[in-house]
């Protein structure tokens, strides 16, 4: 069985979608939730879902990311996760914390890359008249938003579309691809998954 923890930043809405599919048959299991905001409401979701949380607040480390990644190194290291999967989780990870991991940390990216790496990519794709977005889950490393494609999922960008309404309708498709690449993963499987 391997040992899968989940970094996030903010409502862990994907984490909660992986916490949930780990179980019976699944080749993995959710051993630790951590977070850089102390009150990120995933946090409690995890707790509540019988998970083990950790929270290293960034903001004890101004100026100094090798710190901030020390600290968060602890409790992760302690869990023993044979995976990593970043789920809006919002901070960089330098070169040296992700070659720990190498080949065994994931992430997953609102846009349908190598489109639009980086921040705010619903508005990029609505401004760009793109007419399809998505979704990527892919492997990390230190680049940022470029290691290999594990996943993808598309869905159409409709006339009107606000970022937040793309960004609902992407998620829902977040929702579907995460897991489905995260079992496959687990499994040993590094083929694509399309949906
Ligand atoms: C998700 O849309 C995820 O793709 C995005 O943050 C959101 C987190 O939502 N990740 C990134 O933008 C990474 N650069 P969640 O906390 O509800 O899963």
């Amino acid at each position: 069985m391997k040992r899968v923890a989940i970094l996030i930043s903010g409502g862990g809405s994907n984490m909660l979608r992986l916490v949930e599919d780990m179980q019976g048959d699944h080749p993995a299991r959710p051993v630790l939730v951590a977070s850089n905001d102390p009150a990120a409401a995933g946090l409690a979701r995890a707790a509540a879902a019988g998970v083990p949380i950790a929270a290293v607040d960034h903001r004890g480390f101004p100026g100094d990311r090798a710190g901030f990644e020390a600290a968060l190194l602890e409790p992760l290291l302690a869990a023993r996760p044979d995976i990593i999967c970043l789920a809006g989780f919002m901070r960089i990870l330098t070169p040296d914390f992700v070659s720990r991991f190498a080949g065994r940390m994931l992430n997953i990216h609102p846009s349908l890359l190598p489109k639009y790496p980086g921040l705010h990519t619903h508005a990029r794709a609505i401004e760009a008249g793109d007419a399809e977005a998505g979704v990527t889950v892919h492997e990390v490393t230190p680049e940022l938003d470029a290691g290999p494609i594990l996943g993808r999922a598309r869905v159409p960008v409709l006339p009107g579309d606000t970022p937040e309404a793309l960004a609902a309708r992407v998620l829902a498709q977040e929702h579907r691809l995460y897991p489905a690449v995260l079992r496959r993963f687990a499994a040993g499987d590094r083929r694509p998954v399309c949906l």
